[in-house]
Parts: structure tokens; sequence; C-alpha cells
């Protein structure tokens, strides 16, 4: 008997538990770490080529590849140091591989929208439609952000800019890692201290966490606190509940409208 071919009822038994996975929610075969989609022999396609960097822009070395978790954090520090731009900051952040994510991703989601906008929307990490697209907060959670933001006179187009902790989709969209986290933070404060925004808005636990160290969502959401970044610099951060609780449960938009007002009010201020 031939066992290259899988047998009938092989199939049918694989079909069975494919479709009980299925059943179960779930919809995509992932594991915890990146599984490096160029190794099999995946196409090329959807990802973003890298705007060629400027000439001033500090560029990672291929060298610097899979660099243990310290170092990746030093070389990130050290690229965003030397980014005097928004422009510089993103292709140094499309260049960069020391992020472990990066190899799983299809694209670099970095940031969508003003670049130099006083307000900075900052998410936790891209979905699947981020993924796709390369642009951060373009699924249902991102439709409904968008309207939460005109609500109060915002877009992206116009007045806002928005941008995520974390650049590269995890896995079956799991909880970012510290290490992953720390690896990509270097690269956020510069994006902030770029930005110099009148406020940051973080969308969620997770950037709340990761930016301001602070846990609990439901009892800080609606406070204004302090980003310090790397250089010492402060920007004020009011934390929101993230859109996609908000979609799972609509009673909090009134938390979150009050939230809202209170951003408006900060922005109008001198
Ligand atoms: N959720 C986030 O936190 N960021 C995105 O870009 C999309 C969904």
């Amino acid at each position: 008997m031939d066992n290259s071919e899988p047998q009938l009822a092989d199939q049918d038994a694989a079909i069975a538990l494919l479709r009980w996975y299925a059943d179960m929610g779930v919809d995509e075969a992932v594991a915890a770490a990146p599984a490096d989609l160029r190794r099999w022999g995946a196409k090329p396609a959807p990802r973003q080529r890298a705007a060629a960097p400027a000439t001033s822009t500090p560029v990672f070395k291929p060298s610097e590849a899979a660099l243990p978790a310290d170092e990746a954090v030093a070389a990130a520090q050290k690229i965003a140091a030397g980014c005097n731009g928004f422009e510089a900051l993103e292709a140094a952040v499309k260049a960069f591989e020391g992020c472990p994510l990066k190899a799983g991703a299809h694209n670099t989601v970095f940031a969508d929208g003003t670049p130099g906008a006083d307000l900075l929307v900052i998410g936790e990490a891209p979905g699947r439609d981020e993924d796709r697209i390369g642009k951060p907060f373009v699924g249902r959670a991102g439709q409904l952000l968008d309207r939460m933001l005109a609500a109060i006179d915002r877009d992206r187009a116009q007045n806002t800019l928005i941008s995520n902790v974390i650049y590269w989709r995890p896995p079956g969209n799991r909880t970012p890692s510290q290490t992953e986290t720390a690896i990509c933070r270097p690269f956020v404060d510069r994006l902030i201290e770029l930005t110099a925004p009148k406020a940051v808005l973080l969308a969620g636990g997770a950037p709340m966490q990761a930016l301001l160290g602070v846990t609990g969502i439901m009892r800080a959401r609606g406070v204004w606190r302090e980003i310090e970044t790397a250089s010492g610099a402060r920007y004020p951060a009011l934390p929101i509940f993230h859109p996609a609780f908000l979609l799972r449960q609509p009673a909090n938009k009134r938390l979150a409208w009050a939230d809202l007002l209170t951003l408006q009010k900060r922005l109008m201020e001198d």
C-alpha cells in the first residue's frame, strides 16, 4: 500500500476535525510563536514595499536580525533616536528586523493619518484586516473608532494620527509579549516625540499598560495621566475603552462618550 496519499477514512476524520475546530471558533492555523511565512513559500504579494529610506534614515542591517531581546531593544533605541522626522521613522520601522513578530506578518502596520497632528491615537496591535492592508484600525473596531473620532470633529485625513504599540500582527491576535512590546517601544516613544501632540488617546488597556504602566481600564479610563518617553519628555494621555470592547459591550459607549468629551475639551484649550 502506498502510504504517501492520505486514505479516505483519514480525510473524513481530518475534515470532521477541521469542522469541529471551525465550530469552536478556531478559524486560523497559528501557533503562539510567529511562523516565518517566507520559509513556507508564501507569496511575497501583500507585503508592502518599504519606501526607499531617506539618506538620513538609520536602517537596520540584516546582520542584526534574530538578535537577543536586549540587543534588539538597544538597536531599536539607537535607530529611533536617529530618526528626525515622521517619514524617516516610518522607513526605519519598516526596515527593522529585530521584532520576531515581523516574520509571521504580511505587512508592517506603522501609522495612518496626519503626521504632526495634535491628537495621536495609540492602540494595541494590528489584527487580520490591518495586517492585510498595512494600516492601523481598518477593521470593524477601526470603523467604530473613526465614528467616535468624527463625533468630536476628528478624522485621519485632517487632524488625527493613529498608530499602535506593536507594528506587526501577533499570531492569532494573541496578546503581545512584554519582549515584543519592549522592542517596539523606542519607535513608539519617538513617534510621540516627533508628533508632539496635545493629547495621546490610549485605546484600550494594552497601550495603557505599555505606555503608562497602569492596569485596570475600567477604573483608569477617562483620567488624564502623562506618558514619559525615553528622553524624559512628557505628554498628556487619556485612556479610553478599546473600540473592539465597545462592539462587544455597547452599554459602555456612554462612558466612552464622556471620555471623548473630556478629550475634546482638552484639545480645544490653548
Ligand atoms: N486594534 C488595535 O488595537 N489596533 C489596530 O490597528 C486594530 C485593531
